[in-house]
């Protein structure tokens, strides 16, 4: 498969997640305004590709003229709560003094390093998932999308489901559909169909139902922030899926490459999350599904608690806060 984010010498190239999975198409962006609508729109979404997005914008900006860091704030705002997006923007923006091609050589070497530190965080997570869960072959639940769509390749939390696939280790995957944006059923769905893992689509309330029918092996999530003490926002139900693991006994492992954990956070608290549109819950499919003004509580992200996960895991293997241990 391309790379979800891509540079192809004079634009942006992202593959379009608007239109999966109906529609495959690849979006060129020459302007700093076309990635950020394009950020905010989650034509490229998940936070590994966003940390690619934001360098990426500096890019953009330093070639369009005018105050670059400016333009690279507006890049870096476009979404608050995966610092990744900031993270890129920072490094790419360190190398503007060097002049626009420093910058173009940061950008790709962001893009270049993703797949593999993304490859390593995997593979160390599907150690630990192997360590921890003893049945064979195993039955997984995923949340969002962490996979290669997420990323600039290979994915976090999916890319263990790649690993264990290369094994014939995975029996099947619980896809959660993801409300309200269907980030599972549209995007995980579609990248397992495509990889011939087995897999089913089911409503995000159904998850603790499956835990308690003991149809779960483990929970594998990505990431948007990871604090200081390992608290995490993830994708909006994260934390209540988190809640069901641990009633369970099912643990819970979140994968993501370093440039996630934001230690100048001490706790989750402090993460700032999105709020999206209200349209997003009134509106399914272009028809409306609840009063025209009905108010909507519509968070893009929830944070989980440390004490819930079970690891949190990077290419350097497992993170460990000093005061919280995880529980494996
Ligand atoms: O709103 P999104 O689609 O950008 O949210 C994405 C997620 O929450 C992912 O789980 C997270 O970014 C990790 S992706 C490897």
């Amino acid at each position: 498969m391309r790379r979800t984010i891509d540079w192809d010498g004079d634009a942006v190239t992202i593959i379009d997640q608007t239109a999966l999975p109906t529609d495959y198409r690849v979006l060129r962006l020459t302007s700093v305004d076309e990635l950020i609508d394009a950020i905010r729109r989650l034509a490229v979404r998940g936070a590994p590709a966003l940390g690619a997005a934001g360098a990426l914008g500096v890019v953009l900006a330093a070639r369009e003229g005018g105050d670059v860091p400016v333009a690279a704030r507006r890049v870096a705002t476009a979404r608050p709560t995966a610092v990744n997006l900031s993270w890129g923007v920072a490094r790419a923006l360190a190398k503007l003094d060097q002049g626009g091609a420093a910058v173009l050589a940061e950008a790709l070497e962001i893009l270049d390093e993703d797949e593999r530190l993304n490859r390593a965080a995997s593979a160390h997570a599907a150690q630990i998932l192997l360590e921890v869960c003893p049945r064979r072959p195993l039955r997984l639940l995923s949340h969002c999308n962490a996979g290669h769509l997420a990323t600039v390749a290979w994915g976090s939390a999916l890319g263990v489901v790649w690993h264990l696939h290369e094994r014939g280790l995975v029996e099947s995957v619980l896809v959660d559909e993801t409300r309200p944006l269907l980030q599972g059923g549209r995007l995980t769905a579609w990248e397992l169909a495509q990889a011939g893992v087995p897999y089913r689509v089911q409503p995000d309330g159904a998850a603790a139902a499956a835990m308690a029918r003991g149809l779960v092996d483990c929970v594998l999530v990505g990431a948007d922030r990871i604090a200081a003490n390992g608290d995490v926002a993830n994708k909006i139900g994260t934390y209540g899926l988190a809640v069901v693991a641990h009633h369970h006994r099912v643990p819970l492992i979140v994968v993501a490459p370093s440039s996630t954990v934001d230690t100048a956070l001490a706790s989750g608290a402090e993460i700032a999350i999105e709020e999206r549109a209200p349209e997003e819950l009134r509106m399914f499919g272009g028809a409306a599904i609840t009063p025209p003004d009905a108010d909507v509580f519509n968070p893009a992200f929830d944070v989980t608690p440390a004490e819930l996960i079970s690891a949190v895991v990077t290419e350097h293997g497992r993170y460990r806060p000093p005061d919280h241990p995880s529980s494996l």
